[in-house]
């Protein structure tokens, strides 16, 4: 079988189609309490890949007043602005989250490291970290487990992860995920991982 272009008219289909399995249809459980313990309201937060981004309703609603939204998707884009039209405190962009230029205090992951082909994922650490102030963190959920089938989502374990992502960021949690949604459960890792000074 030829390899899938995970491009954006693929992603765009994918959500014209509504074929979008990863949608659970709210803010997950492991982002909204690490949000909940997070106390910096004015910190400039970025989340990729965004797709409906439930979280960043929550944020909005808990005070958070600078958060960006990025996706590859221009349908989804559209339908995510009409949602958050008038909205202060958020912007969202489309645009492929590799060529996005910034600088942000957190990045919150969801389902957006497992949907890039692997062979970028190296690619995704530097891009994170490049996009991090100093003490930025990557903070959110990965998958812990290896599907049977071709990916999007692409697995992986934590053995794998703890050497690619400890090049750049200092690994202050990487561990099972305690309060994963159920469908999920046992098939997580929460992560909050620390930019390094100085990356390698
Ligand atoms: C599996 S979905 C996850 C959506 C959302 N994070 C969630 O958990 O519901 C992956 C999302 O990443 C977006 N995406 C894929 N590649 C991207 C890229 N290079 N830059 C920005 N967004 C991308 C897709 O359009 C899609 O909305």
């Amino acid at each position: 079988m030829e390899k899938q272009q995970l491009n954006q008219a693929y992603w765009n289909e994918r959500w014209e189609n509504r074929q979008m399995g990863w949608d659970i249809g709210y803010a997950s459980t492991p982002i909204v309490e690490f949000m909940d313990g997070y106390e910096n309201k004015d910190a400039a937060i970025l989340i990729p890949g965004c797709g409906n981004a439930y979280e960043a309703n929550y944020l909005l609603d808990q005070g958070f007043t600078n958060i960006t939204l990025i996706d590859i998707a221009p349908k989804l884009v559209e339908d995510v602005r009409k949602r958050l039209e008038g909205k202060a405190n958020i912007k969202v962009l489309l645009g492929d989250f590799f060529d996005h230029e910034g600088s942000y205090d957190l990045i919150l992951e969801q389902t957006f490291f497992c949907a890039i082909d692997p062979t970028l994922r190296p690619a995704y650490i530097s891009k994170s970290a490049s996009l991090l102030n100093e003490n930025g963190l990557l903070a959110g959920v990965l998958f812990n487990i290896h599907f049977q089938r071709p990916g999007p989502p692409f697995g992986g374990h934590e053995e794998e992860y703890h050497s690619a992502f400890e090049k750049s960021f200092e690994l202050q949690i990487m561990e099972p995920c305690r309060n994963s949604i159920p469908e999920r459960k046992g098939s997580e890792l929460f992560i909050k991982l620390k930019k390094k000074d100085v990356q390698n």
